[in-house]
């Protein structure tokens, strides 16, 4: 088989070095170290002392990064690199566990990598025919195919309104129990016949495919994305060290209000300094190079109290 190139850039890169403001000897974890793109970056600059503690859910993701790009990273920097293949979720034991303390900065960089939707075949794209499954770590918990094929209509449409934020969710939700009555619905194809029957020709105005809506919703309950992330978001600001940073870069409306709500209230509670006012966004010149940036904003806060 042709082994493919792994594509990847990674989004609003130099504003998050800025924010994370890495220096020698300080530690941080990316929590969603992907293909090392943001690691790398910060390796750079917190050398020759500080560490990387990278979490990456997606044994697919974390062995490719081994076998293919671990060797572009320097001995050295090789030798400040801790790679767990985990969810963050579990961020606090996983800190413990490797006695990784002080931490003075930590990255979310939320969503999938271009390898999800380009090669993993496992249903994150409506481009093409793959199994309905949608899991981060396949080894694990609920799939888009049991949700698709076995939920009551109620909890279907209740995803699609709440994680897709899709106006035509009855509609969907009804049409997708109607047709699983006939036959089991198996692949993101027979999924995406489905919505293209059911929605309007001229959806949204055409600003946005039709199904994107319905696999984001999918996707997120799934891999109970923003539950995981609440809680991973106030563990890490637990575990931060005085003066630590958090950055992190979302992709849909629904991560960037869990962030600016949880940093507003960490703001009025005197615990932390914002240090984004309002969320970065990346250049037109970044979203002409990699388009895959277009949704993306940036926040990032301080840990600590302000004297004036
Ligand atoms: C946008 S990519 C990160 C890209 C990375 N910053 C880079 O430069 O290569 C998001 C990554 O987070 C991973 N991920 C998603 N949920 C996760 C979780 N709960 N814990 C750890 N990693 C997760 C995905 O598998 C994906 O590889």
């Amino acid at each position: 088989m042709k082994k493919e190139k792994i594509f990847h850039q990674p989004v609003l890169l130099k504003e998050t070095i800025d924010y994370l403001n890495p220096k020698p000897k300080e530690n941080f974890i990316d929590a969603t170290f992907g293909f090392g793109g943001h690691g790398k970056a910060i390796l750079e600059k917190n050398w020759p002392k500080g560490k990387l503690l990278g979490i990456e859910i997606d044994p697919a993701v974390y062995n490719i990064f081994l076998k293919d790009i671990l060797k572009d990273f320097s001995e050295q920097e090789k030798k400040r690199l801790i790679l767990v293949n985990d969810s963050y979720s579990r961020i606090k034991e996983i800190v413990q566990k490797n006695q990784f303390y002080p931490v003075n900065g930590i990255l979310f960089d939320l969503g999938v990598c271009s390898y999800h939707f380009d090669s993993a075949l496992r249903g994150f794209s409506y481009q093409g025919d793959e199994i309905l499954d949608m899991r981060f770590n396949p080894s694990q918990g609920l799939t888009a195919f049991e949700i698709i094929n076995y939920w009551p209509l109620k909890d279907i449409e209740r995803i699609i309104r709440e994680y897709g934020e899709e106006r035509y969710s009855q509609r969907i939700a009804k049409a997708i129990v109607e047709a699983r009555k006939k036959e089991k619905i198996k692949t993101t194809g027979q999924l995406v016949e489905i919505l293209k029957r059911t929605l309007p020709r001229n959806y949204e105005h055409h600003r946005i495919h039709f199904a994107t809506r319905t696999f984001q919703s999918l996707r997120i309950a799934v891999n109970d994305e923003l539950n995981n992330f609440s809680q991973a978001l106030k563990d890490s600001f637990e575990i931060l060290a005085e003066g630590g940073r958090i950055v992190v870069i979302t992709f849909h409306s629904l991560e960037d209000r869990i962030v600016k709500n949880f940093f507003k209230e960490k703001v009025k509670n005197n615990e932390g300094v914002m240090l984004t006012k309002k969320p970065i966004i990346p250049t037109e010149e970044e979203i002409q190079k990699n388009p895959r940036s277009h949704s993306a904003k940036l926040r990032a806060i301080k840990k600590g109290v302000v004297f004036s």
